[in-house]
């Protein structure tokens, strides 16, 4: 398995708090540290994230295996364009992204099979860390209802199906060779931010 040092992933069901930490990362990190923080997400703001959030948000509407389609070609710009993913971190900057390629074996498996996610993402590459943030949907919910609109997935039967396929698809992941991390994410923000900073402070790229 290709691993791509200096690049961070958090990955986790909606509600999860994957931006909340990842604003909380890129502040402390950049206090702390000279080198150059990326914090970034997908869907991407290229043009393909774009259409691909209007579909999140219902606004287009594609088939299943399309979206799937999407969020590939989606990743593939996220991570060979001119300052992308990869030439980032070539250069030395620490780069954390708020979904990848999990997100597409979980969603897009739930939605369109296995197989399809599975061929699409089967060559990109994995980062040094993935964070699962661990929270139950049900809690999940219960954080996310001071939001005024909910997007296609964002419905407690869907959620609690990606919750599970997280675990599977994660232990599958870890056991090809990569390193995933489990956080419970259950706790206050702050709480959780410090277990995230003892996991990733062990990084080479924290040293520099
Ligand atoms: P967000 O809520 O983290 O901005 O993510 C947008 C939604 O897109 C979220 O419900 C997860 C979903 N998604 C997929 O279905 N497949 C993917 O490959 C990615 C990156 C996100």
């Amino acid at each position: 398995m290709d691993i791509i040092q200096n690049f961070v992933v958090f990955e986790g069901a909606d509600g999860s708090g994957t931006t909340t930490q990842l604003n909380m990362l890129a502040d402390r990190f950049t206090k702390t540290s000279k080198t150059a923080f990326f914090p970034t997400f997908e869907p991407t703001g290229g043009a393909i994230g774009k259409l691909i959030r209007s579909a999140l948000k219902n606004e287009a509407v594609f088939d299943p295996k399309a979206l799937c389609y999407l969020f590939a070609a989606d990743r593939v710009e996220h991570l060979f364009s001119n300052n992308g993913i990869l030439e980032r971190t070539n250069r030395g900057e620490f780069v954390v992204s708020d979904r990848y390629s999990i997100s597409s074996l979980v969603y897009q498996g739930i939605e369109c099979g296995d197989e399809l996610p599975a061929e699409l993402n089967k060559d990109f590459p994995a980062p040094e860390i993935t964070i699962f943030f661990d929270l139950k949907p049900d809690i999940a919910k219960e954080r996310m209802k001071a939001r005024t609109s909910l997007e296609i997935y964002e419905y407690l039967e869907f959620q609690n199906k990606v919750y599970a396929k997280y675990l599977a698809v994660l232990e599958k992941y870890a056991a090809l060779g990569a390193r995933v991390e489990i956080i419970d994410a259950s706790e206050p923000a702050e709480i959780v931010h410090d277990k995230v900073w003892s996991i990733l402070s062990q990084m080479p790229i924290f040293k520099i």
